[in-house]
């Protein structure tokens, strides 16, 4: 049975036995309304033979649109079957009172990365996220932190949220899961209207348009172009950001180098709903 803990004293006392034995904890956190891309996090700690606690908290301070907080979905009994069936032990689903029971004053300054993408057009949501991050690492003191491809520059923000507070946590990232059309996989995929889940798989069309253009030898100005044109003709869509960045620093660049990691973010409305993905271009 999954055993659902709500304060940092039922993690303490679930976890104490594991601990002692020294078996490793793996940490997956999510904001619920569970899919695939987040069952893809949860196969890989189960596989690394992880205790697995799987996070469920919409966390209010990483939103900077407060509708898009009201209406984020919300599908525990499912997220719970569907964690119970993947052989999860435990969820820690606190209240938002217990996380916060103050607002938190404290800020995260992330430096250049927060400055670019999700950063620039969502000013506060990487510091929402590393707190709320830095408090599941506090509370689970997991030995392995999973986190998904899918949100690349969060994954970046993370990283040296691990690295320059010295966390006693790895971090492994999963490749991006994506409906058959292309699409990755998104809670807020639920809110697409019929047709604008179809139009939805442009993003990805867009991402390998790109890379197929970029390693036949094509300016990265002239691609952007023609993917920037492409949205125009489309009126259900509205291109927000679409850059080539290093893959680590999600510094913008403009060339593919012969060797040095480089991926294109995508952000864009389709209706209402803002939908961001990513690819790699060169490992
Ligand atoms: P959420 O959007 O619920 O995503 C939880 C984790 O699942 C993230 O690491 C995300 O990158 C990963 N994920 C989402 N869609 C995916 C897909 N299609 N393929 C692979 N992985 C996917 O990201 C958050 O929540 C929050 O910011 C959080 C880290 C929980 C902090 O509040």
């Amino acid at each position: 049975m999954i055993q659902i803990l709500r304060t940092k004293a039922e993690v303490n006392e679930a976890l104490a036995d594991f601990r002692s034995s020294s078996q490793a904890i793996g940490l997956v956190p999510t904001m619920g309304a569970l899919h695939e891309g987040h069952l893809a996090l949860v196969r890989k700690a189960m596989s690394n033979g992880d205790v697995v606690v799987v996070s469920i908290f919409v966390n209010p301070i990483q939103f900077n649109n407060e509708e898009d907080l009201i209406k984020y979905p919300n599908t525990l009994d499912k997220d719970l079957d569907l964690l119970e069936k993947e052989g999860v032990r435990f969820v820690f689903k606190p209240e938002n009172h217990t996380l916060y029971p103050n607002k938190p004053t404290l800020e995260i300054n992330f430096g250049q990365v927060d400055q670019v993408l999700e950063g620039a057009k969502r000013p506060g949501h990487f510091n929402g996220v590393g707190i709320v991050v830095a408090k599941l690492l506090n509370i689970v003191k997991p030995n392995r932190t999973y986190f998904g491809q899918k949100d690349l520059q969060q994954v970046a923000v993370v990283r040296s949220l691990i690295n320059d507070l010295s966390f006693s946590t790895s971090m492994e990232v999963v490749n991006t899961v994506r409906e058959k059309d292309g699409l990755a996989m998104s809670s807020r995929n639920l809110r697409l209207g019929v047709e604008e889940r179809m139009v939805a798989p442009l993003l990805y069309q867009c991402l390998n348009f790109a890379k197929g253009e970029l390693l036949a030898g094509k300016e990265w100005f002239a691609v952007k172009e023609v993917v920037m044109a492409r949205f125009e003709k489309e009126p259900l869509a509205r291109l927000e950001y679409f850059e080539l960045v290093h893959t680590d620093t999600i510094a913008l660049v403009n060339d593919l180098p012969s060797s040095g990691k480089r991926s294109i973010c995508i952000a864009a409305y389709v209706g209402e709903i803002r939908l961001i993905d990513n690819l790699i271009i060169i490992d």
